[in-house]
């Protein structure tokens, strides 16, 4: 077994709400500090280990189960792991929850449809809005905003490295990330 201590940072959010963004100033703020961190990214992971799947809610409850399954192997042999896909739905995220118990830390990635639309990182809200996509999330697909997260990270409030910082102390204040030794 590692010594370190393993934990799964659980981010869900709308596609657009800064998942991405936040988890690699995460990254490299461990880093800075020595610290090694996995990222089960939502797009790397459709792009391999749930390669083939689709957007029903079967698939997509798939998908997220296994995220969760890899999520689970590394923390509990004390490998902390960010996990950074939409996760739409709450059971899912809550039978995740329930595997990894103590390790599990859901981090509500906030910011509204409308925000997300006017950022449109990748141009998929419009694609969604014309019905090039279907069972877009919060368009024409749920999202399930998590009932009692961790950490809730007002991302129209703040900037992505305001985000970042409020993750860092809330992992120092539980003991799980060593303190900035400088
Ligand atoms: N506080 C904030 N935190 C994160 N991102 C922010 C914030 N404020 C503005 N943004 C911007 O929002 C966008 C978020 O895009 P990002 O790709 O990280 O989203 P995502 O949640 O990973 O989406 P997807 O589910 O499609 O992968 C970026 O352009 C980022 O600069
Ligand atoms: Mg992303």
């Amino acid at each position: 077994m590692a010594s370190e201590q393993g934990f799964t940072l659980w981010f869900t959010g709308l596609s657009g709400s800064g998942k991405t963004t936040i988890s690699k100033l995460v990254v490299k703020e461990l880093e800075a500090r020595g610290s090694a961190i996995e990222v089960l990214d939502g797009d790397v992971v459709r792009q391999n280990l749930s390669k083939g799947l689709g957007f029903s809610k079967e698939d997509r409850d798939t998908n997220i189960r296994r995220v969760a399954f890899v999520a689970d192997l590394l923390s509990r042999n004390g490998v902390p792991v960010i996990t950074a896909a939409i996760s739409p739905y709450r059971e899912i995220r809550d039978e995740a929850r329930g595997h990894m118990d103590g390790r599990f830390i859901e981090a509500y990635v906030k910011a509204s449809v409308e925000e997300c639309e006017r950022r449109d990182v990748k141009g998929l809200y419009a694609k969604a809005r014309a019905g090039e996509i279907k069972e877009f999330t919060g368009v024409s697909d749920p999202y399930e905003p998590p009932e009692s997260p961790e950490l809730v990270l007002e991302t129209e409030d703040q900037t992505p490295e305001e985000s970042a910082g409020q993750i860092i102390a809330y992992l120092e204040e539980r003991g799980l990330i060593p303190a900035r030794s400088s």
